[in-house]
């Protein structure tokens, strides 16, 4: 199931997205009792962070039974400042009473192909689901993602062979366009997620964002295709300047 919400500007997309956020922590926490949620980087989900930290939201949530992931994270250590470790802990994180057990950060700062191993490790341990083999894959509660203007998310980039990922869940791969390397969630473990939420700012998106939406399906091209939860649901929050380019109503194409 897609859905899409076009909020009037950053503010009420971040305002809609904790909204979300709450809404499906106490689901799940009142279904399983406890939500597992892999992060984004980038600077829409950071405004989320910063209002998931507010009194008005954060007393809304049971943080310790809240359990944090990453959906990518930068090879550079945690206190970087290109770290998406760094910038959820002090944006959110540091705020909010969940216990330093519930956080699972991707270790940057050793040597990346270890560090998507021991990420996969341990998504296998926390999920209890052996990893390879079976058809079964870790579920998140909740997979937030952000879009860049090339149209990658987490860190699945145009073109970069991850894309094409059929087994694993987590990869490390040099992304040439960036000259670096980057650790992230593979569209096995993004699209086996309960829920999947894009949050999509800004004019420079809005060319891209049509085009992900209602274009001809090329994730190789457009990597924000390739999510499609296979039992999940899917949300586009998106704020009107990035919905610029959209079709009202917006028509969405079918292409797997
Ligand atoms: C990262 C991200 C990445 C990000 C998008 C959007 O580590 O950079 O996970 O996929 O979400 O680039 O970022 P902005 O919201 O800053 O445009």
């Amino acid at each position: 199931m897609t859905d899409i919400k076009i909020l009037p500007d950053a503010v009420g997309l971040a305002r809609a997205a904790a909204e979300h956020f709450v809404t499906l922590a106490a689901g799940a926490i009142a279904a399983r009792e406890r939500f597992a949620v892999a992060l984004s980087g980038g600077s829409t989900p950071q405004a989320l962070y910063a209002l998931l930290a507010t009194p008005e939201f954060a007393r809304r949530v049971d943080w310790p039974r809240v359990y944090v992931f990453w959906g990518d994270e930068r090879c550079v250590s945690p206190g970087h400042p290109d770290s998406n470790y760094r910038m959820a802990r002090e944006a959110l994180l540091d705020h909010v009473p969940i216990p330093a057990d519930n956080i699972h950060r991707i270790r940057g700062e050793i040597e990346p192909t270890w560090a998507a191993d021991e990420c996969e490790r341990v998504l296998q341990r926390f999920f209890d689901v052996p990893l390879g083999g079976e058809k079964r894959c870790a579920r998140f509660d909740l997979v937030l993602l952000g879009m860049g203007e090339d149209g990658h998310t987490a860190s699945l980039f145009p073109g970069t062979a991850a894309l094409g990922e059929q087994k694993r869940w987590v990869v490390a791969h040099y992304v040439d366009r960036l000259h670096a390397w980057r650790i992230t969630l593979t569209p096995v473990a993004i699209n086996a997620a309960a829920n999947v939420v894009f949050l999509v700012s800004g004019l420079g998106k809005a060319k891209q964002l049509g085009q992900v939406l209602a274009g001809p399906y090329q994730p190789e091209v457009l990597p924000a295709q390739i999510v499609r939860p296979t039992d999940g649901r899917l949300l586009w929050l998106v704020d009107s300047a990035a919905a610029a380019h959209l079709a009202r109503p917006v028509t969405f194409h079918t292409a797997r």
